[in-house]
């Protein structure tokens, strides 16, 4: 079977539609244009890529978009001072700090210091914490993409086997909590899977739906997918293509042509997981303007 493509980019671009119509709302309602305040520190090229990207698309949904730059040898007090300077500024709608951040700075700390009602990335313990309840108000932007493509495309995962391989904070954790919640769009049987699992194809062979989120290149092989399962592709590897002008390309944790054989569903790399990601984060930031505007 040969599996339908899973275009992230196509329904980015819907969900970034919305959002723009948001904002014109917004600012026919309230006169408010949400801003998002996105700090960096250093000029790690992917970081500073990033960074761009985010500023680029939030413009173009009608947002103002700005970036504090700090060097790389800010200290810890001064890049605190700055998040929490964004979180007190009422022009400010969301904030995120790009990650990762150089070695000498706690991001524990720095992720505490971001204001809970503008923490657009979802990674304040307590925007985590109402997420574990239920509740969440901020999903961080890659599970949220994530459900949104299994959604929108009728892959609804009630019911269904999840098996999502990764724990990390950002992508991991919450995909599992907002998947295995008892709500719309979620009600799935979830299963962890990360480093010390003990032969993981035996589980991976089980998933209705498989969240590859390891960043291992090509390390999800046909034989550890079940004939006509959802595979998503979290995976954003860089691996060496000397032919190509950037010396690059990129690549998943699946290996996407022998396992989009077997799925019935898949996301490439790039262009599946990845524009879903920054298009709902400009949806957070919408959320975020619009409850503050509830709260006048
Ligand atoms: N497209 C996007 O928007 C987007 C967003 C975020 C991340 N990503 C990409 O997604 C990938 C994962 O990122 P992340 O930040 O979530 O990951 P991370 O913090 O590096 O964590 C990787 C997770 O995978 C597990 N793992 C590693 N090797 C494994 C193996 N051989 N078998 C089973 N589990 C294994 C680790 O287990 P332990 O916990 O035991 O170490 C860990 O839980 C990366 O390629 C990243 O670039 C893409």
């Amino acid at each position: 079977m040969k599996a339908e493509l899973i275009d992230g980019k196509r329904i980015a671009g819907e969900v970034r539609a919305e959002v723009a119509a948001g904002v014109v709302e917004m600012k026919q309602r309230f006169g408010i244009v949400p801003r998002l305040a996105v700090v960096l520190v250093g000029d790690d090229p992917a970081s500073s890529i990033y960074v761009r990207s985010k500023k680029k698309v939030a413009t173009e949904a009608g947002m103002v978009a700005s970036d504090d730059t700090l060097p790389a040898d800010v200290t810890q007090d001064e890049l605190l001072r700055q998040v929490r300077l964004l979180g007190d500024d009422d022009s400010v709608s969301g904030v995120l700090v790009q990650l990762p951040v150089p070695d000498h700075i706690d991001v524990d700390a720095v992720i505490e210091a971001l204001n809970p009602d503008k923490d657009v990335d979802g990674l304040h313990p307590t925007n985590v914490g109402l997420l574990v309840q239920g509740r969440a108000r901020f999903v961080p932007a890659t599970p949220a993409g994530i459900q949104q493509m299994l959604l929108r495309t009728g892959n609804d995962p009630s019911g269904k086997h999840v098996v999502v391989c990764g724990r990390s904070e950002i992508v991991g954790k919450p995909i599992s909590l907002l998947l295995m919640q008892k709500a719309a769009g979620a009600n799935a049987t979830v299963t962890i899977c990360h480093s010390r699992t003990a032969d993981l194809g035996s589980i991976t062979r089980q998933a209705d739906i498989l969240v590859a989120a390891m960043g291992q290149p090509g390390i999800i092989t046909a034989d550890m997918v079940k004939d006509g399962a959802v595979v998503i592709d979290v995976g954003t590897n860089r691996i060496d293509a000397p032919e190509r002008k950037c010396g690059y390309r990129l690549v998943g944790d699946v290996d996407f042509e022998a396992v989009s054989e077997k799925a019935s569903a898949i996301t490439p790399v790039p262009g599946g997981v990845g524009p879903m990601t920054i298009a709902m984060l400009l949806q957070n930031t919408l959320l975020a303007a619009q409850q503050a505007a509830a709260k006048g």
